[in-house]
């Protein structure tokens, strides 16, 4: 035999070797790291409502369970979901704030400024007519993928979020218990934003001193009180301007989920607004400046107000609203001046003071899951 001949023998038996080995059948095969153990047992949630609340459109592609609203809730709390761990949703969206930050414009991580004030999150499972200021998401699971990859909010990437959820020593556990998964690389967006939005579809407020005392009728309002809410409801009396305010905010979510424009800026024509709004979205000219009204309930303690958060005050929103508008062409008809005294402004106020829920902002299964 030649050197090379002898060379390829011993790659042939070499060969030989390698393929006769077969693995050790007793040795146990290597644990699958990929796998979630646990319990999958469903127990559905229901939300109850009082019966002065309108029935909740129903989600049948999200359905409620006690574990999805549970992880939801923790979702909502943990700045596991941002870039450098500094920002949960609820840094934007508190409690104590009817859900909103007390800022005129959000700020994302390391301090940028947003260019909107962030909204209340309350009665969200009754809107239908799209999420945020303009309604640009068609609904709340579309909503909570946005702020993620949102450079001035959380700025992470939502490969990484589902990297750092799956290797999180409780999560992958969670998601098994709320969506039956068996596997780490199941667990997707797509279920992060479904246990959101099943936590968020809970914020339901309709136990506020108003709510006790028109509805339930176990409370008398105060004379302020009633003459604010006569102000409030009235549009026109005889030719007496009136504030008209239900127009838009009606009973009994104090909003009609629809988008106008209140009369806030004085612009040349329909495209020259700062912040086009709903007309971004729909390419409409007369939707310029339109946005989506805000539910009252908790008003009066999610200042500053408007979606740029140019009101300190609910006594400057009710200043503008009682000089009418501006005359732009879309504005709402509904906006026109009324006349406004000292009395009425503390009237009116004293009315939408009686939409703070302090069962709502105290409520326990709505805090912070990580602070006991
Ligand atoms: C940096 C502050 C910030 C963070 C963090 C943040 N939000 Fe928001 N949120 C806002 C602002 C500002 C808006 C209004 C934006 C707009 O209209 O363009 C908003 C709007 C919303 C709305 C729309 C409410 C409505 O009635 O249309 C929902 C729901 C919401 N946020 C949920 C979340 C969730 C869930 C998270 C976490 C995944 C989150 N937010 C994180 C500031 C924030
Ligand atoms: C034509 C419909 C309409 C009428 C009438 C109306 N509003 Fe509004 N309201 C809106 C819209 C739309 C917004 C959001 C506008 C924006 O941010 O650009 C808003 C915003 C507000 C806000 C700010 C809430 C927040 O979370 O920032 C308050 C407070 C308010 N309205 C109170 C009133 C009162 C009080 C009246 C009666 C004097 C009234 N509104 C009449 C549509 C209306």
């Amino acid at each position: 035999m030649t050197s090379t001949d002898m060379r390829y023998s011993i790659l042939l038996v070499l060969l030989l070797t390698l393929l006769g080995c077969k693995p050790d059948k007793n040795e146990d095969p290597k644990p699958d790291t990929d796998l979630i153990s646990g319990n999958y047992a469903p127990e559905a949630y229901t939300i109850s409502i009082p019966k002065w609340m309108p029935p909740l459109p129903a989600t049948p592609a999200n359905e409620l369970t006690k574990g999805g609203v549970a992880l939801g809730r923790m979702l909502f709390y943990d700045p596991i979901l941002s870039r450098d761990s500094t920002q949960a949703c609820a840094t934007c969206h508190q409690q104590a704030l009817g859900f909103t930050d007390g800022l005129a414009n959000s700020k994302g991580i390391r301090g940028q400024n947003g260019s909107r004030s962030s909204m209340p999150l309350v009665n969200l499972a009754y809107n239908t007519r799209g999420f945020f200021w303009d309604g640009r998401s068609v609904d709340l699971e579309n909503q909570a993928l946005l702020p993620i990859e949102d450079h001035l909010e959380m700025d992470d990437t939502w490969d990484n979020v589902e990297r750092k959820l799956r290797r999180h020593k409780d999560y992958p556990t969670r998601f098994r218990e709320a969506f039956g998964i068996s596997r780490k690389t199941e667990l997707t967006r797509d279920l992060v934003v479904k246990a959101i939005s099943q936590f968020e579809r809970t914020l339901i407020s309709a136990q506020s001193r108003y709510d006790r005392i028109v509805w339930a009728k176990d409370d008398f309002p105060s004379d302020e009180e009633q003459r604010g809410l006569e102000l409030f409801f009235i549009e026109y009396a005889g030719n007496q301007a009136h504030p008209g305010c239900s127009h838009c905010h009606f009973n009994p979510l104090f909003t009609d989920n629809n988008f106008h424009n209140n009369g806030l800026d004085a612009v040349p024509n329909l495209s020259a607004f700062k912040d086009l709004g709903r007309g971004k979205i729909t390419s409409l000219l007369s939707d310029n400046g339109k946005f989506r009204t805000p539910s009252l309930r908790n008003v009066a303690l999610s200042a500053p107000y408007m979606h740029d958060g140019r009101f300190k005050n609910l006594e400057e929103v009710l200043d503008n609203y009682s000089r009418g508008g501006h005359g732009v062409a879309n504005e709402d008809p509904n906006i026109v001046p009324f006349p406004l005294t000292a009395q009425d402004k503390s009237d009116l106020i004293a009315f939408l003071k009686m939409l703070t829920d302090t069962s709502f902002v105290n409520n326990s299964a709505f805090s912070n899951p990580f602070k006991r």
